[in-house]
């Protein structure tokens, strides 16, 4: 069994997460929260959210100093003691000794108990403010996908090539959404989030993608719509919100729209998670702007280093037309999302059938897509596989046999990569300019250039 990458090891991004990207990911934390505190027109609020400040402060501290990871306070969450009883299993175990997936939950974990135990900040998003920066800066894209909603949801047949070109496409749409995320992409502008999305970025981008098991995928859903099943639940487990959420949404409405799917369940997170990760008050931010996009991306965009550009009526009728038809999928109980503390524990998701209620749900499903890098990472166990190990194997308990179909749209950004092609990881250590000397690196696969899309038929 291949053992999970660590913080100390120096060749993983494992290594340069823990060293340098969360200490800044703190200090943007105090920012963020220093600037909220209202001053005296609200006293308790301040003195909470200056103990916010000290708590996140001392954070950085013990990380930076390679402490031993202290007990999470309780915030009368249950899954505290789970995350409590593993750290007791690790004994007295520091930032740097224990392992990248642990640690990394742990973090986000951790900084959420500072506001659930306060009266005042207890609703904040501690990232909210970046989010919505993104979001708005992701306007060109939302335009150019928002224009053609209305084709790509027209009723289709499934017997022709363009069908199936369109189903590829859209998955495309939705896999390459997952490149811009803000915990990775920590100084963006807004030209390189621009120049991630549209069109011609996802057609560059088709070479890069090293094991694609979405034929598999078309001919599932377009099969169980031929059989004439009557319930078709596709459920997705989501990664970031802004664009991402976006172009979730938007393959959400295409394969209701084409009887590709009947339900669909979104599964987002109960804490701000790995920066950019969708909670549910996001779902709202992003449909009150599709509601009224003037409001939300011209008069409420106050940032002065963005081009500004100009909605015209054609550009709001479609975002709003989009908007109207996930409202009604909404309305209709088509379209759904399903919280659950699970997703914000530090398990593998080989845990998941341990997890009695939640796993007898996802079994429902004919198809469990995971989206973005963390979960990819918790579906293989964030571990040292050999590259060319099979994905069904990796899976472990969501394997073969396990009841459940699983899909894993991934652009990566962390070292475990399973399913490539002998010689491919090689050859990519090769090429990187970044790995030099002995290529003991995986760095081709720690920016989001590279993706996968991975398939295991679990019911079959
Ligand atoms: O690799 C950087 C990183 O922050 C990882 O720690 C994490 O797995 C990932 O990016 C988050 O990316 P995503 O939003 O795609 O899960
Ligand atoms: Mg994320």
């Amino acid at each position: 069994m291949a053992e999970p990458y660590k913080n100390s090891d120096q060749n993983s991004f494992a290594f340069t997460s823990a060293t340098k990207r969360w200490p800044v990911i703190i200090t943007q934390a105090i920012d963020a929260v220093f600037r909220a505190i209202p001053g005296p027109s609200n006293e308790l609020k301040t003195k909470e959210g200056r103990k916010i400040v000290e708590d996140l402060a001392k954070l950085k501290y013990e990380l930076q100093h390679n402490r031993v990871l202290s007990p999470l306070r309780d915030d009368g969450l249950p899954d505290i003691a789970h995350y409590n009883d593993a750290l007791v299993a690790l004994g007295e175990a520091k930032w740097l000794e224990v392992s990248w997936l642990f640690s990394e939950c742990y973090l986000y974990r951790r900084i959420a108990t500072y506001f659930a135990t306060t009266t005042q900040w207890n609703t904040f998003d501690v990232f909210l403010t970046s989010k919505l920066t993104t979001l708005r800066s992701s306007l060109p894209a939302i335009l150019e996908l928002a224009h053609r909603y209305s084709s790509i949801t027209k009723p289709s047949t499934f017997t022709d090539e363009t069908s199936s070109l369109l189903f590829h496409e859209i998955f495309l749409i939705c896999l390459w959404g997952n490149a811009t995320d803000l915990s990775l992409l920590t100084t963006l502008s807004y030209e390189d989030i621009q120049s991630l999305q549209g069109s011609h970025a996802r057609k560059e981008s088709e070479k890069n993608i090293l094991a694609n098991d979405l034929d598999k995928v078309y001919t599932l859903l377009t099969s169980l719509k031929t059989s004439g099943q009557k319930e078709i639940r596709v459920d997705i487990v989501l990664d970031n919100s802004g664009f991402e959420l976006f172009v979730d949404l938007y393959l959400a409405g295409y394969l209701l729209s084409q009887g590709l799917a009947t339900t669909i369940v979104l599964h987002p997170k109960n804490h701000p998670w790995f920066v950019s990760d969708v909670l549910p008050s996001d779902f709202a931010i992003l449909l009150n702007a599709l509601q009224d996009p003037v409001d939300f991306f011209i008069t409420k965009n106050d940032n002065e280093h963005e081009i500004k550009h100009e909605l015209k009526i054609e550009d709001s009728e479609s975002i709003q037309d989009l908007f109207g038809s996930l409202a009604t999928f909404h309305a209709e109980g088509k379209l759904s999302i399903r919280t659950n503390k699970y997703w914000t524990l530090q398990d593998p998701f080989w845990t998941l059938p341990e997890d009695k209620e939640l796993w007898e749900d996802l079994k429902s499903s004919e198809l469990v897509i995971y989206k973005g890098d963390l979960n990819y990472r918790k579906l293989t166990g964030d571990a040292a596989w050999p590259p060319t190990t099979p994905f069904h194997e990796a899976l472990q308990t969501l394997g073969k046999g396990s009841g459940c179909r699983t899909l894993a749209l991934r652009t990566c950004k962390a070292d475990v990569v399973v399913g490539l092609d002998e010689g491919v990881d090689e050859k990519l250590r090769q090429e990187d300019k970044n790995n030099t000397g002995d290529q003991a690196k995986r760095s081709w696969a720690w920016h989001g250039k590279y993706a996968v899309m991975q398939f295991c038929d679990g019911k079959a």
